[in-house]
């Protein structure tokens, strides 16, 4: 049978932390036709370490393509109406491979890594107290979770790297570098390059000229000539060519034509493009951002500043101020995985449900020390407030409460940095499809949170990002155009005495985290 044509259609590579998906959305409807998902291995090879395999990762993307395409093909949508194809993925984490061989040097060193510390301690020494110069070029602080330490460390540790760097057939990038490599043809004229977003967290980008830093580079010993080129968010960067892996070369090539870190691109989804406008997403961990427009605006109060998204080649770039939690749906993962008091993540939303309360137990989850506001490498996760009545329903709750805690946290602090508090926060990623975590995140914040209906707004960023592109054209990002997104509401249940009394308790809970590791 004739297969049914539709408008031209725009697939997003979504590679979190956790999963890597691809989704297949209409360009005029921004309706998601299909999708497909896989979970990604985390490697913890000793305390403190977290890593990945990038062959795994770039596996899992063709495993997702080649599902979505047949997922298509039973709906009877011809695969031939994809004409553009974006990526969007987890920030930070950092593999070098081999340009000659298409081999990577060593496993991805995945954000959340804590191996540099010492790296970190002793590089910040070497900052002069009054001119810290990571921060004002950057936006970023001197941290663990940035890729100029992990990329230092395997540059001092992997005899591999150090060859194929003084052999220069070495090449850095992030997730998106090496995917967009790898699906433009790798070793046969594969493409390198990043987008501003991507490339404004590894900490050797200068985030006001938009470029590679000199003094960067110089400052945490990396060379230059491994960098990939940095591009706009919204560009062809490069065409899929046919790969042994990807049967019958399904969406041989479709343009790559966006390129979005995943927070920015679900900024982008959710539309944010107002001065002002915000987004919270709830993945492996949570990131709140607020759009500041054209400027670059430096928190006093432990936020980043970073680069929110540049659609176009001669387009503007906007920032935006973040606020960064290592440990959101990480924590459910630990439940599972390391307690084994779920099977499955959707478990969780049972647990809490049938106590409905944590009981006074407080969980801070600070297994990569704190990020945002406190950036406290030192910290180590917590259960306290147990007594005999605990039981794993309570810690399940206060493991949700403890998401809602650290949003709260973050929002308070983009609020003072903003100075105009934000009257709602909208929201996206996996975990917001459970109720009890949406409701317990109202009370806490104490305003309504309001979600989309369509949760894969990250994708639909990058799907965006791609479609828009010149040389693509199929995706209008003009306002009139967007289409109405309908909208759950969730508005604070309990009294505001309740939840500060609450939020005070987490408060007292996480000063207790603080100091583990010294
Ligand atoms: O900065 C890390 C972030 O990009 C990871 O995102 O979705 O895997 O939690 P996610």
């Amino acid at each position: 049978a004739k297969k049914a044509v539709l408008g031209p259609l725009v697939g997003a590579v979504d590679q979190g932390t956790s999963s890597t998906r691809f989704l297949v959305f209409n360009s005029k409807t921004a309706e998601l036709l299909s999708h497909h998902q896989v979970e990604i291995k985390q490697e913890f090879p000793r305390e403190g370490w977290v890593e990945q395999d990038p062959k795994e990762i770039l596996q899992s993307v063709y495993e997702c393509i080649e599902k979505t395409c047949e997922k298509l093909g039973q709906l009877n949508i011809d695969i031939s109406n994809i004409k553009a194809i974006g990526v969007s993925n987890q920030r930070e984490t950092t593999v070098v491979w081999d340009k000659l061989t298409g081999e990577p040097l060593y496993n991805a060193v995945v954000w959340l890594d804590l191996r540099t510390q010492s790296t970190v301690e002793n590089l910040y020494k070497r900052i002069p107290g009054n001119n810290n110069f990571v921060k004002s070029k950057t936006g970023l602080p001197l941290s663990t979770y940035f890729s100029a330490v992990k990329l230092r460390w395997l540059l001092d540790n992997v005899r591999k790297v150090q060859k194929a760097v003084e052999e220069n057939r070495a090449l850095f990038g992030t997730i998106d570098s090496w995917l967009i490599w790898s699906l433009t043809g790798g070793v046969n004229g594969g493409v390198h390059c990043t987008d501003v977003t991507n490339a404004s967290r590894t900490m050797l980008f200068n985030i006001h000229s938009l470029e590679w830093d000199k003094e960067l580079c110089d400052f945490f010993g990396i060379p230059m000539e491994i960098l990939p080129n940095v591009r706009s968010s919204s560009e062809i960067y490069g065409l899929m060519k046919i790969s042994h892996s990807l049967k019958a070369g399904a969406l041989e090539g479709v343009p790559i034509s966006g390129c979005l870190g995943d927070q920015s691109a679900a900024l982008v989804g959710q539309m944010c493009f107002q001065d002002g406008q915000a987004k919270n997403t709830y993945g492996t961990g949570c990131f709140l951002l607020c759009n500041t427009g054209h400027k670059c605006v430096f928190s006093e109060h432990g936020l980043l500043t970073t680069v929110a998204y540049k659609l176009g080649r001669d387009k503007p770039v906007y920032y935006a101020l973040e606020g960064s939690v290592a440990i959101a749906g990480a924590v459910i993962r630990w439940l599972r995985d390391n307690l084994g008091i779920i099977k499955s993540s959707e478990e969780i939303e049972k647990l809490a449900k049938e106590v409905g309360t944590s009981y006074g137990c407080y969980f801070v989850p600070a297994f990569s020390g704190l990020y945002a506001p406190y950036w406290e490498p030192s910290a180590r996760g917590i259960i306290c407030g147990l007594t005999q009545f605990t039981n794993k329903c309570h810690i399940a709750f206060a493991a949700l409460e403890a998401v809602c805690f650290q949003t709260r946290e973050i929002l308070d602090a983009m609020n003072r940095d903003c100075g105009i508090p934000l009257s709602h926060l909208q929201v996206d990623g996996g975990m917001t499809s459970n109720k009890i975590l949406m409701q317990l995140q109202a009370d806490i914040l104490y305003i309504p949170v309001v979600k989309p209906s369509m949760p894969e707004t990250t994708a639909l960023g990058a799907a965006m990002a791609a479609g828009a592109a010149e040389g693509v054209g199929v995706w209008s990002l003009e306002p009139e155009d967007l289409s109405a997104v309908t909208m759950e509401r969730f508005e604070p249940q309990i009294n505001a005495e309740e939840s500060e009394i609450r939020y005070s308790t987490w408060k007292k809970a996480v000063m207790k985290s603080m100091g583990w590791v010294t």
